[in-house]
């Protein structure tokens, strides 16, 4: 246990958050609650930089004042990072009169005092996109290489930081302590550059109001650079609580995109040197996410909102994507198509999946309770994965981290496809052992859910409910995280956390499989049942239009739709397409119907699920089974059934 100060960077305000800067806030988070859940004390600091010149030119534009339209973007953000479960302790804005003021104004004298700070004249290019000054030889046909602009020629009187001073010292501060800049990469792109020589900063504009006035000329305010580094330490109450400052001073991480690591591997520890203050135990600059390969900008018009893919889904998957799909410290890309192949996979079929079949059998088996599990092979993955992250954790893999949860996920999987409790089930002899596979699975699942819980904070505690620990709240990972011996638990089955998106195409009804002979002789076996009306290869189009003879209303009514729940399903043997389902639909006895979905689905990944079913059609007997009713499909090759996962109506609920 140990005291942990992160800080992100600090958002400028003259649009909304993207996918690229929620990116960095959702990375942080998933540090600050792993800090959390190892029981630090955490100070998660997040805030805005509102006295840039984009942000004062953009409340102009908008006819606003420049403070007013920061207080309403600052509530913008606010809003964004609450609905993406940003769990940030602290937010600060450098308009923050109370804190970042005199933070500033006390760092400005302070690097004065030490005799870092003199008057001179500046001439450069500006870029109003970067705030920095760009030397020519940065420029790519007069303009900036970053924003593709061209820079303002600006020659005024500045003060300047002698930041030249400091190359030895920083470069002494890279080698004697590497784990200063992550990843490798950053560190040795900041070593060549301090290498080849350091210019002074000019840390001041002239004529202008929007900022904070130096100290001692108060007609010129602060660089922008100069004045947002200082937020880190300000929040914790540099310049205004010595006390709390001593607490909480210096930060130990400082979480940074890779186009600002300059400012904070170079000009902040030499401004923290200058003002005779501790350095921050770690700078890590992470990398990119782009959109198809290309830079989100404005001016593409191809911003990604995170609230599209937190409105659809909730924050999780999201969180999940980035996590587990960028490695920590490169670049990583987003793309709609490639986002909902890992919902999918990750979720609706590898986890949520799970869940959802250890919860179904467990009430169907064992009425949802169960004792705590003897060790077995889940036992000894769940060690080895749980240590595999924290190691992965603890240096910021947090792909890795969030790999060695899933490969215990898949592990449980797995065990469940070797062990097959359905089969167990029908066997007395084997009772006890149903007992402990289903036991061992949910515990399993239990700490998976411990482990993924910094990245999918609120499906973690939804899991962990179901599998009988109500006590997330209070987690502690060494606890938490260990297989428990003890203690009985109520296994809960609620409907699927994450319904499949299914292919986009029209929806048809898929037709039972015609009769075969009652009887097929084990010499030859019967052929394969083929549907009845329409191929299920047919074009959607051409389902739509066979579809289109207008029908009275009482025709429809005739049809007796019900939702059912899936309570087994297997395949038939010898056959390609044919599943038996044995189906709680609202009566006093399982319903089995005969689907010819086995191409779409898992048999098991149906069990527990609601599905529709037409529920008054003649019985028929395929393959030498009764099938009573038939199943409704929705995709383009008529192969998979309708799954009602959301909120599913109780079984026998009839649909119309
Ligand atoms: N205001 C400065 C930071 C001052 S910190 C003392 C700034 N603001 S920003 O709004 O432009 O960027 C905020 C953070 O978001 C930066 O760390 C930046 O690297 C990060 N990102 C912006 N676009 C990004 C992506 N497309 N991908 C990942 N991070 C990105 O810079």
């Amino acid at each position: 246990m140990g005291s942990f100060f992160l800080t992100t960077a600090i958002d400028y305000v003259n649009s909304r958050p993207h996918l690229g800067t929620a990116y960095e806030k959702i990375s942080a988070d998933v540090i600050a609650r792993y800090h959390r859940l190892k029981g630090d004390r955490t100070w998660f600091l997040m805030g805005n930089d509102e006295h840039s010149q984009n942000v004062y030119k953009r409340a102009l534009e908008q006819g606003k004042d420049p403070l007013a339209y920061c207080d309403e973007m600052e509530q913008v953000f606010r809003d964004v990072w609450g609905r993406l479960d940003i769990s940030f302790d602290d937010f600060i804005r450098t308009t923050d009169r109370r804190r970042h003021f005199p933070a500033v104004q006390q760092m400005a004298q302070a690097c004065l005092d030490r005799g870092d700070i003199y008057e001179g004249t500046y001439e450069g290019h500006y870029c109003v996109g970067c705030e920095e000054f760009k030397p020519e030889k940065d420029l790519i046909d007069g303009l900036c290489p970053v924003h593709k602009t061209r820079p303002e020629w600006i020659c005024e009187r500045n003060w300047f930081f002698r930041l030249s001073r400091y190359q030895q010292a920083l470069l002494d501060l890279y080698r004697q302590q590497p784990s200063f800049i992550e990843p490798e990469m950053r560190r040795n792109e900041i070593l060549r550059f301090v290498e080849g020589g350091l210019d002074d900063l000019s840390m001041s504009r002239a004529g202008q109001s929007w900022g904070i006035p130096l100290p001692f000329d108060p007609k010129s305010v602060v660089y922008v650079w100069f004045d947002a580094l200082i937020n880190y330490a300000a929040a914790v109450g540099y310049g205004w609580d010595d006390a709390q400052f001593r607490e909480w001073w210096p930060a130990s991480l400082h979480i940074v995109g890779k186009d600002i690591t300059r400012f904070h591997c170079v000009i902040w520890p030499a401004m923290l040197m200058s003002a005779g203050l501790p350095l921050p135990g770690q700078i890590f600059g992470h990398g990119w996410v782009f959109f198809k390969g290309e830079r989100m900008s404005k001016s593409l018009g191809n911003m990604v909102d995170p609230l599209d893919a937190a409105r659809r889904f909730g924050p999780d998957p999201l969180r999940l994507y980035l996590t587990k799909e960028v490695p920590y410290g490169g670049d990583g890309d987003f793309t709609w198509e490639r986002f909902e192949e890992k919902y999918n996979a990750d979720l609706a079929n590898n986890l949520g999946n799970l869940v959802n079949r250890i919860a179904a059998m467990t009430e169907r088996y064992r009425g949802g309770r169960l004792p705590a599990p003897a060790s077995g092979p889940l036992t000894h993955l769940a060690a080895e994965t749980t240590a595999a992250y924290r190691q992965a954790m603890d240096r910021l893999a947090l792909h890795d981290g969030v790999a060695a949860a899933y490969r215990l996920v898949s592990g449980a999987n797995e065990f469940i496809a070797e062990t097959q409790p359905w089969a167990l089930a029908k066997d007395e002899s084997q009772d006890a052992r149903l007992t402990q596979v289903l036991a061992e699975a949910s515990e399993a699942v239990r700490i998976a859910a411990v482990l993924l819980s910094p990245v999918m904070p609120t499906a973690s505690h939804e899991i962990a409910r179901r599998m009988g620990d109500s006590a997330s709240a209070s987690w502690r990972l060494d606890a938490a995280a260990s297989w428990r011996t003890s203690g009985d638990r109520t296994v809960t089955n609620s409907g699927a956390l994450w319904p499949r998106l299914e292919d986009k195409g029209a929806i048809h009804v898929s037709e039972t499989p015609a009769p075969t002979p009652a009887t097929p002789s084990p010499a030859a076996p019967a052929p394969e049942p083929v549907p009845a009306t329409a191929p299920a290869t047919a074009p959607a189009t051409a389902m739509v239009e066979a579809a289109s003879a207008v029908i009275p209303i009482d025709d429809f009514m005739k049809v007796h739709l019900k939702v059912a729940r899936v309570l087994e399903a297997e395949r038939v043997p010898k056959s390609k397409k044919l599943v038996r389902l044995q189906l709680d639909a609202g009566e006093a006895t399982p319903r089995q119907i005969l689907a010819g979905i086995a191409e779409s689905y898992e048999p098991e990944a149906l069990i527990g699920r609601s599905i529709v079913i037409v529920a008054n059609l003649a019985p028929r007997m395929m393959m030498g089974m009764e099938s009573n009713g038939m199943v409704l499909a929705a995709s383009p090759d008529g192969g998979g059934a309708i799954v009602l996962d959301a909120e599913p109506a109780a079984p026998g609920t009839r649909v119309r």
